[in-house]
C-alpha cells in the first residue's frame, strides 16, 4: 500500500515535469513567433516604379500629410521616435536608416499600402498618388541622401 503511493507520486512528478517541459516550450515558440519576423514585400512588388520620383512638388505636397499622419509613430523626421512610439512592439521603423533606405520605393509603396500590425494599412486612407508622394518624401528624409 504504501509503496503503491510512492510509486504513485514518482509518476505525478514525472507527469509535472513533462507538463512544465513542455509547457516551457510551447511558450517559448510562441514568444518567438510573437516577436515577428522581418517584415519583408514581395519580390514583385521592386518592380513598381515611383512615378513621383524627386518631384519637388509632390515631396512638398507630402510633407503635411507625413508630419500629421505618420509622425505620430515615426517622428515628425521619420527617425522612429514619434509620441505613440514607446508603446508600440514592434517599433516602427527608423525612415531615416539605411535598411530603409536601401529598400526599393516599390517595396517601401507595398508595405505602406498593406500595413502590418500596428501599422494600419493606407491603401483605402490615402490614394496611390498621395502614396506615392508618401514615399518621395520618405526619401528625403535618409540620412545620406541616395545616389542617383
Ligand atoms: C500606429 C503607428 C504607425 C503609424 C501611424 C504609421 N506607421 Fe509606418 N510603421 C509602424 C511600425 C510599427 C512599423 C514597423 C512594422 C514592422 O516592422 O512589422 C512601420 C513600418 C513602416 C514602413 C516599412 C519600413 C521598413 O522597415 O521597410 C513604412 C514604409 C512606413 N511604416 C511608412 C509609414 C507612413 C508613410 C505612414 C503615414 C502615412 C506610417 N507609416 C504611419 C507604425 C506606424
Amino acid at each position: 500500500m504504501k509503496e503503491e503511493m510512492i510509486t504513485q507520486r514518482k509518476i505525478d512528478r514525472k507527469a509535472l515535469f513533462f507538463i512544465v517541459f513542455f509547457g516551457a516550450c510551447i511558450l517559448s515558440f510562441s514568444g518567438a513567433y510573437a516577436q515577428q519576423t522581418n517584415w519583408v514585400a514581395p519580390k514583385e512588388a521592386d518592380n513598381m516604379k515611383n512615378p513621383l520620383a524627386g518631384n519637388a512638388a509632390a515631396v512638398a505636397d507630402a510633407k503635411n500629410l507625413y508630419i500629421a499622419n505618420c509622425g505620430p509613430c515615426h517622428g515628425e523626421k521619420g527617425k522612429g521616435d514619434g509620441p505613440a512610439a514607446q508603446g508600440l512592439n514592434p517599433k516602427p521603423a527608423d525612415h531615416t536608416s539605411a535598411s530603409v533606405q536601401s529598400e526599393s520605393d516599390g517595396s517601401l509603396f507595398w508595405k505602406l499600402s498593406e500595413g502590418r500590425n500596428p501599422m494600419p494599412g493606407y491603401k483605402k486612407i490615402f490614394s496611390d498618388q498621395q502614396r506615392w508622394e508618401l514615399i518621395a518624401y520618405i526619401r528625403t528624409l535618409a540620412k545620406i541622401p541616395k545616389k542617383k
